[in-house]
């Protein structure tokens, strides 16, 4: 039975040190939720309190309705999934996955019948009677995770799941897991620090910061609209810049360049502003429109240039283009730079939050 999970103000301290002060959160049945952050920002925290294997000092924690504060971990029916993947090395494959069921006196048909069904849904059937320490790192992280799927949890918690793997098989098995939750539906609670591997797996991210959930969102709201200027850099790469905005014949006008200027819509008045622009959210231009800049330096890298340009108030800014067959533009060249203006994304200078409205996000 997959639950939701619900987060009411809670606190957490370690001694008198207090490292989350007043945290919300819902997390929905069934769904892939991830945490993301940077290391020591309160991840790993956060879901050893719903594992029950840390106090809380204040507020909530429940599933569905059930406050879970006081009830011990053994009795919260969690599965759960490390970096190191905890498996019995003296026991084969098919034992490690059954040897929770046996604890649980369950008859040995139906053991066989689970575990044969959840060794084929982690795809590691054909090594049922290996010994582990005859399998590669992705097929025992596959073990881990089938031994924790096959207790039916109501949550599954994974805490860096793929931190010691190589980044190719990395890839492959984050893919892997999305699709095994997926299949199994059991309310999932993903950490990671990795922000691509982030939005490969998960339905939702919480994107946290000094034990604070900066944005909760699908990993494209996160994307496009970032909600302020630390999630907008943590995700992905991006060009921060100071502008200013200008009233102009009734409108209000964002000023990019000395003859570049763009023209925005539901933004409050303010006049000075900083704005997050993404490297390949620019256009190096073959027309007199743009930004004025000069190419400092590019690196070909098979897809795509990546290009430093200074534009001529001294800023330096990030671009990135899809790579042509022919050469990429050299050092010392002058250029022009445009951008899409629905993809840029305006911040309040003192607050660093987003402040273009509900309505003018992508939908
Ligand atoms: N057992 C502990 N005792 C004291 N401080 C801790 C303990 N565990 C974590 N912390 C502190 O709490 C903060 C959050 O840590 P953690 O949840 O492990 O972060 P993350 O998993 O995001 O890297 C850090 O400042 C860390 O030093
Ligand atoms: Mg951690």
């Amino acid at each position: 039975m997959s639950v939701t999970i619900k987060f009411n103000d809670i606190i957490k301290k370690y001694a008198d040190k207090t490292v989350i002060s007043g945290l919300s959160l819902d997390i929905k049945k069934g769904e892939f939720f991830t945490l993301l952050g940077p290391s020591g920002c309160g991840k790993t925290t956060l879901l050893r309190m719903i594992a029950g294997f840390n106090s809380i000092e204040g507020g909530e924690i429940s599933f569905d309705d059930r406050v879970m504060n006081r009830i011990t971990p053994q009795h919260r029916n969690i599965g759960m999934v490390f970096q190191n993947y905890a498996i019995f090395p003296n026991l084969n494959v098919k034992n490690n996955v059954a040897f929770g069921l046996k604890n649980r006196k369950i008859e040995k048909e139906e053991i066989e019948q689970r575990v044969d069904r959840i060794l084929d849904v982690v795809q590691i059937s054909q090594f049922k009677k290996s010994m582990p320490e005859n399998l590669s790192g992705g097929q025992q992280q596959r073990i881990a995770l089938a031994r924790a799927i096959v207790m039916e949890p109501n949550v599954l918690l994974m805490d860096e799941p793929l931190s010691n793997l190589d980044a190719k098989l990395r890839i492959d098995m984050r893919e892997a897991i999305k699709e095994i939750q997926h299949k199994v539906g059991i309310t999932t609670v993903y950490v990671t620090h990795d922000q691509e591997e982030a939005m490969a797996v998960s339905d939702r991210i919480a994107v946290m910061y000094n034990g604070i959930i900066q944005q909760v969102g699908t990993p494209r709201e996160i994307y496009q609209r970032p909600s302020n200027i630390f999630v907008a850099s943590f995700i992905g790469r991006t060009n921060i810049l100071e502008r200013s905005l200008k009233q102009e014949g009734g409108k209000q006008v964002l000023i990019m360049g000395e003859d570049y200027k763009l023209e925005m819509n539901h933004i409050p008045q303010k006049e000075k502003i900083k704005i997050s622009i993404r490297p390949e959210e620019f256009t190096i231009s073959s027309t007199q429109e743009g930004i004025a800049g000069e190419v400092q330096h590019n690196v070909f890298l098979g897809t795509n240039v990546h290009y430093t340009v200074k534009l001529n108030n001294d800023e330096f800014v990030e671009v990135i283009q899809e790579a042509t067959l022919g050469e990429p533009i050299e050092p010392g060249t002058k250029i022009k730079l445009l951008m899409n203006k629905e993809k840029i994304n305006l911040f309040d200078y003192e607050t660093e939050r987003n402040v273009l409205e509900e309505d003018s996000y992508a939908k």
